[in-house]
């Protein structure tokens, strides 16, 4: 993984945290999302930068990976308190991404691990995250020992959804 970079995220990155957001989002969730939904998320990254920008001004946590090579952007992480409210003192996954052209690759894997070390050393403890139904990136975490616990039902567009609720208790026990 020499060749790349995990760090916390400034502002400079905003734009392009939205960008691998909204991109991987629409490689990824193409057949399981309406089309409409991602097409208006990839033509207002830069709205969505502007507020990234003003979420990582507030310190809220976002990570990225980039590519010593070419600089880009390539891995994007946010996680904050759970919004959950049957795992109200968990912390919470919001989005973690890869860009297509760098997943499967072992990327992520590093990438999660490497930050999991820095979790440890804050004291976090237990974790939850949710994952689209029918998205295979499902088996990723569950490689981990992530378990679905929770099914739920969100807007998107004009269906619901549903998301499969994981959580992982106790960060220290995660195998790699
Ligand atoms: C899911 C994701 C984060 C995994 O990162 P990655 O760099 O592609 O994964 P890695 O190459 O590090 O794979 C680690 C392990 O998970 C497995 N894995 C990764 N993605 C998988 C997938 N979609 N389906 C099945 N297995 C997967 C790999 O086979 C590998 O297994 P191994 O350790 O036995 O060899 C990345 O593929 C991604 O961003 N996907 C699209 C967006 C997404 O769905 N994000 C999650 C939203 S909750």
């Amino acid at each position: 993984m020499d060749k790349f970079l995990v760090r916390k995220a400034t502002i400079d990155d905003a734009y392009w945290i939205a960008s691998v957001n909204a991109n991987t989002r629409h490689t990824t969730y193409k057949w399981l999302m309406p089309q409409k939904v991602l097409e208006t998320r990839l033509g207002t990254i830069p709205e969505k930068a502007e507020k990234i920008k003003n979420s990582i001004q507030k310190n809220d946590r976002f990570l990225v990976a980039v590519n010593l090579e070419n600089n880009e952007v390539i891995w994007m992480l946010s996680y904050g308190p759970s919004r959950d409210e049957n795992y109200p003192n968990d912390w919470e996954i919001y989005a973690f991404y890869v860009l297509k052209e760098y997943q499967k690759l072992g990327v992520g894997k590093s990438l999660f691990l490497a930050w999991i070390q820095e979790l440890l050393n804050l004291w976090y403890n237990n974790m939850i995250l949710n994952v689209l139904d029918w998205n295979n990136a499902i088996w990723f975490y569950q490689k981990f020992g992530w378990v679905v616990v929770w099914e739920k039902y969100e807007p998107c567009g004009k269906i619901m959804i549903k998301e499969n609720v994981l959580h992982f208790n106790n960060i220290e026990n995660i195998k790699n």
